[in-house]
């Protein structure tokens, strides 16, 4: 499945002002498999392109084509309990596939299975949504999407409002479904330790424009050209510093995994040097 933007635009009017332009000429592709972070500054329309790419927002200009639908593209946003109204925990995530026209079994199947992804406990799954905590009740949001087995997962700020370990058990959570299933993620976050851990492409909106859409080791090099507001992930930073101060890393690497890789080298290669 192919999900294609060709020089999509989005305006928007409010009367007695003069029109905005959100998104400005935006093209790329998102692939089965792929997850992509959406990075940018404040305003610069990363909610509004995950609108448009869930089919919610219509552009303004330009074309969106998705070549090979097996699966809904699914948008799930910062405050979704505010839409609960089932009576229990079970009942609201079996809306989506009912609606799909699936069978009973398949239904009950998926419910089972998306409750369990996002680990919420069993005793929690006949009360009702809304007697839950506020991170029970994202999971219950996020097992509603996982029920309807989306191709495309879009998130905007899934980890807006989250504690540390709230934002830990989210990160496990999304890593290990991308593993059980054909999920493709595209998330819009201000987070980018959260994004590096879980993507291997990275777009970058500024002022509606797409300023870069490539590897995180290689947005590394540019950020400070392109969007010096930005933060980046803390450990590219950190190896970014080491080599400003003449220390011999590799300042891109592909994931987390590889940058704590380096630092680990350079730390080796400093104590057999005597110097650790
Ligand atoms: N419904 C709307 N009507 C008019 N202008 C809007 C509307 N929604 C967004 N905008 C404007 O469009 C621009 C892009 O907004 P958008 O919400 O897409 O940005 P964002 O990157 O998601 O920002 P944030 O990081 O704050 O979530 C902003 O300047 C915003 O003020
Ligand atoms: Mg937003």
């Amino acid at each position: 499945m192919e999900v294609k933007l060709a020089d999509v635009s989005v305006v928007y009017t409010r009367a007695g002002e003069p029109p905005r332009k959100a998104l400005n000429k935006i093209s790329f592709s998102l692939k089965t498999g792929e997850a992509v972070a959406l990075l940018g500054p404040i305003g610069s329309g990363k909610s509004t392109l995950l609108q448009v790419i869930a089919g919610l927002r219509p552009p303004t200009s330009g074309q969106i084509s998705v070549r090979g639908q097996d699966g809904p593209i699914v948008l799930s946003i910062q405050e979704p309990h505010r839409g609960f109204f089932a009576a229990t925990v079970r009942e609201e995530v079996a809306f989506g596939p009912e609606n799909l026209d699936l069978d009973p079994a398949e239904t009950a199947a998926r419910v089972e299975w998306a409750l369990t992804a996002v680990e919420l406990p069993r005793d929690k799954w006949t009360v009702s949504p809304l007697q839950l905590s506020g991170g029970e009740q994202r999971r219950v949001a996020l097992a509603s999407v996982l029920a309807m087995k989306p191709r495309f997962l879009l998130l905007d700020e899934p980890t807006i409002g989250l504690d540390g370990p709230g934002e830990e058990a989210l990160r496990r959570i999304l890593a290990r479904i991308r593993t059980e299933t054909a999920i493709s993620y595209l998330i819009a976050s201000h987070d980018p330790d959260f994004l590096y851990a879980l993507t291997n492409r990275v777009l970058v909106l500024v002022d509606g424009e797409l300023r870069a859409d490539t590897t995180w080791g290689d947005w590394a090099q540019q950020a400070a050209r392109v969007a010096p507001d930005l933060k980046l992930p803390f450990l590219l930073g950190l190896l970014h510093r080491l080599a400003a101060a003449g220390a011999p890393v590799n300042t891109a690497p592909a994931t987390p995994a590889a940058a704590w890789n380096e630092l680990s080298r350079l730390c080796r290669e400093r104590v057999k040097e005597g110097i650790g």
